[in-house]
């Protein structure tokens, strides 16, 4: 059995993740628009991710013998200013992400709720790749320079994911 409180909060990081995946698939609208097809592949490939997230946090949930309800997902952000915008939003949502699944965990340890804790290991080291990747991409563009063909080329490096 896991604590009612801690499977509240999963539920809840359900709807973040099924969120992650709508802002990233947003991302991906606008690079589309901005004839970058390999940066809008890398953020569909992310979307897919994020769903891939929260069906990971369904099935505990479901295995555990609770009740999983879904709420509205909000609308994402869709106004960028440029085509980095998008990647330095994605860094920050990340962060955000990573607080809140540490703030469960932290949650689960002091409820000593270890089931939880321990599932949640996996997201503490995925939130870690997830903003090393994240970071990643900012520094390759602004060591690019975004240039149009500096651009052009990590369209391309992108577009391998
Ligand atoms: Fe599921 Fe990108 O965090």
């Amino acid at each position: 059995m896991i604590k009612k409180e801690t499977a509240a909060l999963l539920v809840k990081q359900i709807n973040k993740e099924l969120h992650s995946g709508y802002l990233y698939m947003e991302f991906a609208n606008y690079y589309e628009e901005k004839n970058l097809p390999g940066f809008a592949h890398w953020y569909v490939k992310q979307a897919g991710e994020e769903y891939e997230h929260a069906m990971k946090i369904r099935h505990f949930l479901i295995e555990a013998g609770e009740k999983v309800t879904l709420d509205a997902i909000a609308k994402p952000e869709k106004d960028f200013a440029d085509t980095k915008a998008p990647l330095l939003a994605g860094l920050k949502h990340e962060q955000y992400i990573t607080a809140s699944i540490n703030a469960i965990y932290e949650k689960a340890l002091e409820l000593k709720d270890h089931l939880t804790a321990e599932f949640l290991r996996w997201f503490i080291k995925e939130q870690g790749e997830e903003e090393t990747n994240a970071q990643l991409i900012i520094d390759k563009y602004e060591m690019v320079g975004g240039t149009g063909t500096a651009i052009y080329l990590l369209d391309k490096e992108l577009g391998q994911r």
